[in-house]
């Protein structure tokens, strides 16, 4: 079993201004890859909050995957990436090159996602689009690797 945590990042929805389905939907859709969410917050667009979000997931609970939705696009207030950047010790372009690439034969917008892929320590951390449909998309394209991946950095 994956021990996973999904953050959303969405102003309004931390505001409760907007109910947030995408998280909900990722943590259906990791159980295809026997994942299960064990940690969920909807986060505002903060870049100091999502790096300490995604730290402690790593450093303290030590969770196998962490999946964020939202904050990805050209919005001033989009920081997503920029938090995940901040936290990684190493990068892996692979998979958001395949979500993209997946991404782009369904919508040309998909090369507006600037989402990145990173490890921190024994953590995966992946950063997806902000909207149902593209997390389905997003998930679909990479759910294949994932399992093998967090199983070699055991
Ligand atoms: N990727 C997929 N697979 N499907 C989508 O509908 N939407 C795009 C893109 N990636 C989309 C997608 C759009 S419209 C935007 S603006 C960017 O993701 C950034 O989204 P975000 O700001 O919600 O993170």
């Amino acid at each position: 079993m994956l021990r996973v945590g999904v953050i959303t990042a969405s102003d309004k929805g931390s505001r409760g201004e907007r109910e947030d389905l995408s998280g909900p939907a990722l943590a259906k859709l990791v159980q295809e890859i026997d994942g299960e969410v064990v940690e969920y917050v909807v986060l505002p667009d903060d870049q100091v909050l999502l790096e300490k979000t995604m730290r402690h997931w790593a450093d303290e609970l030590g969770l196998d995957l962490i999946l964020t939705t939202g904050g990805t696009g050209f919005s001033m207030r989009d920081v997503t990436p920029e938090a995940t950047l901040a936290v990684a010790d190493r990068m892996v372009p692979g998979i958001a090159e395949v979500m993209r690439m997946e991404s782009l034969k369904v919508t040309p917008k998909a090369m507006l996602s600037r989402a990145i892929a990173v490890l921190r320590k024994r953590t995966l951390i992946i950063n997806m689009p902000g909207s149902v449909k593209a997390v389905r998309e997003c998930f679909a394209a990479i759910a294949p690797a994932i399992p093998h991946g967090i199983q070699i950095l055991k």
